[in-house]
């Protein structure tokens, strides 16, 4: 199916020792909370590292406020860290949380928009989100608002929106939360073609049934990261 998703594929070359298409380590962050009398901060993450080769998927996992979605914040650069250093090489997509929508924009026009963001020519665009729009299961509501939608199906465009550009390292933050069963299992069929594309995929995941989904899970305990 997804061969627009798929477009420009770019396959290994490097083999096992090419290098990582993104690299973090020794990343450190803390908040400033508090107003001006009782200011304080609040370390969330001491020591964080993190690796991401060609053809991977791995999982990223920790308790709530282990500071997932700030380590996937600094690594898309979004947030700045305190300390720690970044590489990449290859395009990004990022799959926020907490979908970041226009409530009075329909998925078509979100596409669209997002499309032009991206530079993308008409045509791939069109190709990219009516691949999207299927794989996903929802071209029925493609022309509605998203004030109308129901929360799985903002789930679905939230995630489309980070697979429209086709990037080489995709970030998702529990992509599939809002999901129904069958759109779980398309998720990691789409998933696992990107692997096979030779793409990378770094996903949050709560879920202990999803671990053999994953070649590796990296977890994120007291601010630092452990391999498991
Ligand atoms: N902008 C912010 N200002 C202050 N504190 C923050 C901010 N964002 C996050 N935090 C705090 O940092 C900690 C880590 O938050 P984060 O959202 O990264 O955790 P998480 O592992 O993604 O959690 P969850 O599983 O609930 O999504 C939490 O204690 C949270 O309250
Ligand atoms: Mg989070």
């Amino acid at each position: 199916m997804t061969d627009a998703l798929l477009r420009e594929t770019k396959v290994p070359t490097g083999g096992s020792d090419a290098g990582p298409m993104l690299g973090a380590a020794g990343i450190s962050k803390s908040y400033r909370r508090g107003g001006l009398l009782r200011r304080r901060s609040l370390r969330v993450l001491v020591d964080a590292a993190i690796e991401l080769h060609q053809g991977e998927i791995v999982g990223l996992v920790g308790e709530n406020g282990s500071g997932k979605s700030t380590l996937m914040r600094i690594l898309i650069g979004s947030l700045d860290r305190d300390g720690g250093t970044l590489t990449r090489h290859g395009s990004i997509g990022y799959c926020p949380q907490e979908p970041v929508l226009y409530e009075r924009l329909t998925p078509d026009e979100h596409f669209e928009l997002f499309g032009y963001a991206y530079n993308l020519e008409q045509a791939v665009m069109e190709r990219g989100r009516d691949e999207i729009l299927e794989t996903l299961d929802f071209t029925s509501h493609r022309d509605a608002r998203v004030e109308e939608l129901s929360g799985g199906t903002r789930a679905k465009l939230n995630l489309g929106l980070a697979l429209l550009a086709d990037p080489d390292i995709l970030l998702l933050d529990e992509p599939y939360a809002g999901f129904d069963w069958d759109t779980y299992l398309r998720f990691w069929e789409l998933t696992a073609e990107r692997k096979q594309a030779g793409r990378a995929v770094l996903i949050v995941s709560h879920f202990a049934a999803d671990e053999d989904r994953f070649d590796r899970i990296v977890h994120l305990k007291d601010g630092r990261t452990v391999a498991g």
